[in-house]
């Protein structure tokens, strides 16, 4: 065996326990697309999806999807350099017109739309500031970023949502500009940004700059679904913003919302997007008609997905869950203890109802939780469902009561 094969081996030593346990619970192969779907032939309703509005299987957004494939298939072979269609260029000026940015870039993914924002902002004159809960594709521009021959960026990082961690990193930084990045919802916890404290702390200090991923909030905050900067009344202060189409809008895509010179900047430098393949038009389809109704209609779509989360926060606090920090229609259910959330989860797929476990690494040990997301496409039924099962095996598990586990028997 080779050192690759023994590194292998010893990482894995924790999933080989899952699975012979039978409670490995990633990579359960769907069957059809939708919340709405099956595992092995057993209808499953889906809680751990971020189909928000529930557009993603829309009659009317596969049929835009099947009329691309006829006029420019699944590919166009290449990067954007040479493979942009009227498509990709129609959505992004329409998607910054509907968001009220000057300029819009599309992105094969969210992920390659923040690493590349940030690879292309940052040089060895920036500090990069981040919240200490951020995503990973916060995280990984900034390491690469960081990482990057001549521009070597600072980094430093604050305390989740806090305003006062914030100005601390501010005033002490070493470099001159400050590239402040957060997100909009953080969906783990489900909860919102601080974000009126934090743009005060920021808009203190003339060289700091806010980047929001607001991956989260598009389509489900705001009244009309533009997100948290809607929400607040705040577009004009945050001068980036980064979303994708993997949650609302219906396929997989990433979102860069600017000025027109920073949109253009981060187009020629950002290597995730000149040296990655463009995004197929049939999904730039999918995303274009969910915009449709977005515009036609988002007021309504986000009143219903609120309304849902509001019934679902209320039963599942009624029955005495913790949903820790949630303030949105991201509720975790926490558990707190690895095995509460791996049998919980195993026992509720059985009954067909999917909330993935969220475990160590991805929180903290003693922050194991079940992902809960509501979204408009759930209907009461599926809601009282999930709380009827969830209210059985959280009893069951101990989750309800807090008290400890027996441990595993030989
Ligand atoms: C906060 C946040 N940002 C970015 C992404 C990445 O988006 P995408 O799926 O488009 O790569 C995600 C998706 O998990 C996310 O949760």
């Amino acid at each position: 065996m080779s050192w690759i094969d023994t590194k292998a081996h010893d990482a894995l030593a924790r999933i080989r326990e899952a699975k012979a346990n039978q409670v490995y619970p990633f990579f359960k192969p769907f069957e059809s697309g939708g919340l709405h779907t099956t595992i092995d032939g057993k209808p499953i309703v889906n809680f751990s999806s971020n189909d928000y509005l529930g557009l993603t299987t829309h009659p009317k957004v596969k049929e835009a999807s099947k009329k691309a494939v006829d006029t420019y298939s699944c590919g166009l072979s290449s990067s954007r350099v040479q493979a942009t269609t009227v498509a990709h260029v129609e959505l992004e000026e329409r998607l910054a017109d509907w968001f009220g940015y000057e300029a819009c870039l599309l992105f094969t993914t969210g992920y390659q739309a923040m690493v590349g924002t940030l690879m292309s902002l940052a040089d060895k004159d920036t500090t990069i500031i981040l919240d200490n809960l951020s995503h990973a594709c916060i995280l990984d521009g900034t390491f690469m970023a960081a990482g990057t021959p001549r521009n070597a960026p600072e980094i430093r990082f604050f305390n989740h949502n806090s305003a006062r961690s914030l100005r601390r990193c501010l005033r002490t930084r070493e470099r001159e500009n400050a590239l402040v990045a957060i997100e909009g919802i953080y969906s783990l916890d489900g909860d919102e940004a601080n974000l009126l404290e934090l743009l005060d702390a920021v808009d203190e200090d003339p060289k700091a700059v806010l980047v929001c991923d607001d991956a989260h909030g598009t389509g489900t905050l705001g009244k009309g679904g533009r997100g948290i900067f809607e929400k607040y009344g705040v577009t004009d202060r945050i001068p980036v913003v980064v979303s994708t189409f993997s949650k609302t809008f219906g396929g997989i895509g990433g979102i860069l919302l600017g000025s027109r010179e920073v949109v253009d900047h981060v187009k020629h430098m950002a290597r995730s997007f000149l040296f990655s393949a463009s995004l197929p038009v049939p999904v730039v389809a999918a995303a274009s008609t969910i915009l449709d109704m977005l515009v036609e209609d988002g007021e309504s779509l986000v009143a219903e997905l609120h309304e849902k989360a509001a019934y679902m926060r209320k039963s599942l606090l009624q029955l005495g869950f913790d949903l820790g920090d949630s303030n949105t229609h991201i509720m975790p259910v926490m558990c707190r203890e690895e095995r509460k959330a791996l049998f919980t989860h195993v026992a509720m797929l059985e009954s067909g109802v999917m909330m993935v476990p969220i475990t160590y690494p991805g929180v903290k040990k003693g922050e194991e939780r079940l992902r809960l997301n509501v979204t408009r496409g759930h209907s009461k039924e599926d809601m009282d469902q999930a709380l009827e099962l969830l209210e059985m095996y959280g009893n069951a598990f101990m989750i309800l009561s807090g008290e400890e586990l027996a441990p595993y028997e030989d």
